[in-house]
């Protein structure tokens, strides 16, 4: 379909928040303004095509000039988000009450049609793009926008929401330093990040971590209390220990919270356990916090305002162009298109002989192996 034939476009979020969302909405809009095209949000992911009778004014919300101004510096998204409901399986209760997974996708893309929607802007992580993938095979016009504090998707430098999310933790260090050495505890700090270190690794280097914990590196305990007892005898009577929530020991697998219906599995609860554990070896008191959603929340910084802008922008001048089935990604200084399908392939894990990870080892942070 030639750019000029686009008339209407849809805009959606999906996944966890992150800091941003607003921003790439508000550029998108108003660059699609600019070209002459109406924009409307879908409601929280795709429910609202999937599940429009759940709103009372209709699932999609006309995205206008006014609705979008003043929403940069905004966490959240104005449009809602959800990660729940993937239409490639969607849950679906039977007559018995057990859940059966269905494929929506067709229906989904009729769904457009009905609404006279001719492209779609989609800003979410890998399950969302995965799905943008699946909408363009089928013939949808469709731009993908990475986002995720995770920061685990290829293909991109990085991912609107990253900095943010490692700012706030690097504040909530600083702030448990002076309470760890005034107690001369332990703390244990699980950040989130899912299957990738990236969060804890960034945070933890930047805000002085004695250990950090990834899922690209599992730890030895002993090697972690080694740690905390090498800096007793220096004379240092507390420790910080930054775990990824994808940590895992030698051997061990990841600590599940839960697996909620409709919904990928929740990782969480590996800071306790590694808490327990040097409580137990070091004998020394130990206290954990577990960052979660705080870094998911609140106002993104500049640098994650100004990526999530030009991606907003670029994903239309992307349609402009007659561009569909890419995401716009970071290639400094540039924002440029890769396929969708290609964006999709791995998760982007943290590289043991990234820059990093050497200068954590020069600075003497133990990694747990
Ligand atoms: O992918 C973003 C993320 O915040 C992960 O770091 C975390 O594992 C997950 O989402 C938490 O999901 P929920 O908001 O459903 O608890």
């Amino acid at each position: 379909m030639p750019a000029s034939s686009i008339k209407r476009i849809a805009i959606c979020t999906g996944g966890g928040d992150a800091p941003g969302l607003n921003a790439v909405i508000r550029a998108a809009v108003l660059s699609a303004i600019n070209c002459g095209w109406e924009v409307y949000g879908i409601r929280d992911g795709f429910n609202g095509l999937l599940l429009p009778e759940q709103y009372v004014e209709g699932g999609l919300v006309r995205l206008t000039r006014d609705r979008v101004r003043g929403i940069t510096h905004l966490g959240g998204t104005i449009i809602g988000t959800t990660n729940r409901n993937n239409p490639l399986e969607f849950p679906i209760q039977d007559a018995d009450g057990k859940i059966q997974y269905v494929d929506r996708s067709d229906e989904l893309v009729r769904a457009f049609r009905m609404h006279h929607l001719d492209a779609l802007i989609s800003i979410g992580g890998d399950g969302s793009l995965a799905i943008a993938n699946v909408l363009s095979r089928k013939g949808l016009r469709v731009i993908g926008v990475p986002k995720t504090i995770d920061n685990d998707l290829e293909q991109t430098v990085v991912t609107f929401g990253f900095e943010t999310a490692v700012a706030f933790a690097v504040e909530c260090l600083d702030r448990l330093h002076s309470t760890a050495s005034s107690h001369g505890r332990i703390m244990v700090v699980e950040t989130m990040g899912r299957y990738a270190g990236w969060i804890a690794l960034n945070a933890g280097v930047s805000g002085s971590a004695d250990v950090i914990l990834i899922p690209e590196i599992p730890y030895d305990i002993t090697k972690v209390t080694g740690k905390i007892k090498d800096r007793e005898e220096a004379g240092r009577n507390f420790s910080i220990v930054m775990v990824a929530e994808g940590a895992r020991p030698v051997g061990g697998s990841f600590v599940v919270k839960d697996r909620p219906v409709g919904h990928a599995e929740r990782l969480g609860g590996i800071g306790e356990k590694v808490a327990a554990e040097i409580q137990q070896i070091t004998g020394k008191e130990t206290r954990v916090v577990v960052l979660g959603h705080l870094l998911r929340g609140g106002s993104p910084n500049a640098y994650d305002r100004l990526i999530a802008l030009r991606f907003g922008a670029a994903a239309v001048r992307a349609l402009e162009e007659g561009q569909s089935g890419i995401m716009v990604a970071l290639d400094p200084p540039t924002v440029n298109y890769v396929p969708l399908e290609e964006a999709i392939q791995r998760m982007k894990a943290v590289p043991l002989d990234c820059d990093t990870i050497l200068t954590a080892r020069d600075l003497g942070i133990c990694f747990g192996d």
